[in-house]
């Protein structure tokens, strides 16, 4: 105890992920509403929609995914894309061969682009909930719901390692606020997919 204050006890200030979390809380849980609303586990034809929307997302961040100065700030960042785990998902469910999507997330300086990859990341780990829905109709990590299976190694500590990572980034504070536009960004992209998709 210093001066009656117990120091245990005093608030820890926030990680760069805890902060981008907070300032991205709204704009997910808008979309999660938005998405479980459009029933996507009522039926495989639903599924079918959401797997085009989670496509086309990791289309836009696979570049970021093989870009050698992101993965010299993350290393191993290229092994985390799910794009061919979507690809063979899509595959799965149509009998037919995934078409090869374009990315659409544009140029990007480096800070926001990390935005954008903690999003994709991120949302590996809410997709605990959503493979269990997706066993309901017959789907798991090896057909179907591929891209939202965990890491061999285990689901959590795949992430606490990404969140280790990207904390320990040197970054400037107007470099962290351009990483939550993108993560904003992100966010809306994904929104405007499931405007698009299921109409
Ligand atoms: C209906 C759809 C979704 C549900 C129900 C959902 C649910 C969740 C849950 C429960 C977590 C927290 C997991 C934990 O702390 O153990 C989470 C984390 C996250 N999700 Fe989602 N999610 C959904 C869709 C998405 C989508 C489509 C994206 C982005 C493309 C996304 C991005 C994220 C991110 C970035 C985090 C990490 C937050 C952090 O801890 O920093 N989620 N989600």
């Amino acid at each position: 105890m210093l001066f009656g204050m117990d120091i245990d006890n005093a608030p820890q200030p926030q990680t760069r992920i805890q902060r981008l979390k907070t300032l991205t809380d709204g704009t997910h849980q808008q979309l999660d509403q938005r998405i479980m609303s459009a029933d996507p586990f009522g039926s495989r034809a639903r599924y079918a929609l959401f797997l085009r929307v989670q496509h086309q997302f990791h289309a836009d961040v696979a570049p970021l995914y093989g870009s050698a100065e992101l993965n010299r700030l993350l290393p191993g960042l290229a092994e985390r894309c799910r794009l061919e785990a979507l690809q063979a998902d899509v595959e799965d469910l149509s009998g037919s061969a995934a078409l090869p999507l374009e990315g659409q997330a544009g140029a990007l300086d480096v800070p926001q682009a990390l935005g954008w990859v903690y999003v994709a990341e991120g949302s590996n780990l809410g997709a605990a909930f959503l493979l269990k829905e997706a066993a309901k109709l017959g789907l798991s990590d090896a057909f179907g719901a591929r891209h939202l299976a965990g890491h061999p190694a285990g689901r959590g500590l795949h992430w606490r390692n990404f969140v280790a990572a990207f904390n320990a980034l040197p970054m400037a504070d107007n470099e962290e606020m351009q990483a939550a536009d993108g993560a904003r960004a992100a966010f809306r992209r994904v929104h405007g997919l499931v405007d698009e998709i299921f109409g």
